[in-house]
């Protein structure tokens, strides 16, 4: 039998940890062929709950399912770790500046980092999905110096299926029918869905939509602002969609993207396209299985440029006030 891959989930008693710790164990993240160990890191007030949805793991009996550990600790959390699934984060709580939230979280993704440096194993993979997800990547990353930074990613992929579907019910295309649309910075309201090199049926999309004004004040912020409309229509924030994007990043990252189009992921920049080397933003990406490559070559429009721009110096100014705060 094919050696169990090690897979460890960061806020699993949470709802994202809920959604997502059932679609790893029934193989649809890694694939058919893979069994999984599942390492559950919860803070102890979260223990009980994880222990919980260990059961329930338990009682779907998975083919796949090879084993659950439960741990309050990073060292022992990330140990033998091939895939890191850093979701829990401190949320944003009222009065909170972006300052607090940024030093708050330091005190999370540092020690998780470090604790991946220490323990993980030497092919660990690791996507930050708890917010703000691309900043927290490069916290991990800075505390982890023997892990090249290449295995740090944050998730933008859930803005990318967002923006997937907001462009299919517009044109009345389906999804499949979809190449090549990108997410640009941060997976933040300043991210840029791109549609300009998308394609729908081969057909160039920005020409088959061919409506400015739709593309400006409505199929943008509709992207940017979506998970503040979910958590206004449903009482709280994405879940289900969130821990799906997840399960996508991996998959690709793992398996590799299709010959027919790319994907979006916050990697760390090679200084691209103008983005400044070392800061973790979204770009186009394919993977041919296990390594992100930036899609080079695209021609940038004005439009694109500005909106690349903001949310690019938006991580920048990040970048720049949690090294003010020693935090890397
Ligand atoms: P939640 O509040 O339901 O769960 C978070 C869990 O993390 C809790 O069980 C908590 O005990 C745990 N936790 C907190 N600190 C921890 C630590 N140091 N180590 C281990 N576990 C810890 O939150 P939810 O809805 O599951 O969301 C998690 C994160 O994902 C949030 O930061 C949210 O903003 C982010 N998110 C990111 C998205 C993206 O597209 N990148 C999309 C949706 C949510």
């Amino acid at each position: 039998m094919t050696q169990p891959v090690n897979v460890t989930v960061t806020g699993a008693a949470g709802q994202i940890g809920y959604a997502l710790l059932f679609r790893i164990a029934s193989g649809q993240m890694l694939g058919p062929d893979t069994p999984v160990k599942l390492r559950l890191l919860e803070i102890p007030q979260g223990v009980k709950a994880a222990e919980g949805t260990a059961m329930e793991l338990d009682d779907c009996a998975f083919p796949l399912l090879a084993g659950i550990d439960i741990f309050d600790d990073p060292t022992a959390g990330f140990s033998g770790a091939n895939v890191a699934l850093l979701v829990g984060a401190r949320p944003r709580g009222a009065g909170m500046e972006r300052g607090d939230l940024l030093e708050a979280n330091g005190g999370i993704f540092g020690p998780q980092g470090a604790a991946i440096n220490a323990g993980a194993a030497d092919d660990v993979r690791v996507l930050v999905v708890g917010n703000p997800a691309n900043t927290n990547a490069l916290i991990a990353s800075a505390h982890a110096p023997d892990v090249p930074a290449d295995r740090f990613t944050a998730m933008t992929r859930l803005d990318h299926n967002r923006a997937l579907s907001q462009l299919a019910q517009k044109t009345q295309t389906p999804v499949s029918d979809i190449a090549n649309l990108t997410i640009w910075g941060n997976h933040s309201a300043t991210q840029y869905p791109d549609i300009f090199h998308a394609t729908l049926a081969g057909k160039p999309a920005a020409e088959v939509v061919n409506d400015q004004d739709w593309l400006e004040n409505t199929f943008i912020p509709t992207v940017a602002k979506r998970g503040a409309a979910i958590i206004d229509a449903r009482g709280a924030s994405s879940a289900a969609s969130a821990a799906n994007a997840a399960v996508d990043h991996v998959h690709d990252w793992v398996a590799g993207t299709p010959d027919t189009s790319w994907t979006s992921a916050a990697i760390p920049s090679d200084g691209s396209y103008g983005v400044p080397e070392g800061i973790i933003s979204s770009f186009p990406v394919r993977s041919t299985g296990g390594a992100w490559e930036i899609v080079q070559g695209l021609d940038i429009n004005d439009f694109s440029r500005g909106k690349i721009d903001a949310s690019v110096n938006e991580l920048v100014e990040e970048r720049d006030a949690v090294k003010g705060l020693g935090l890397i």
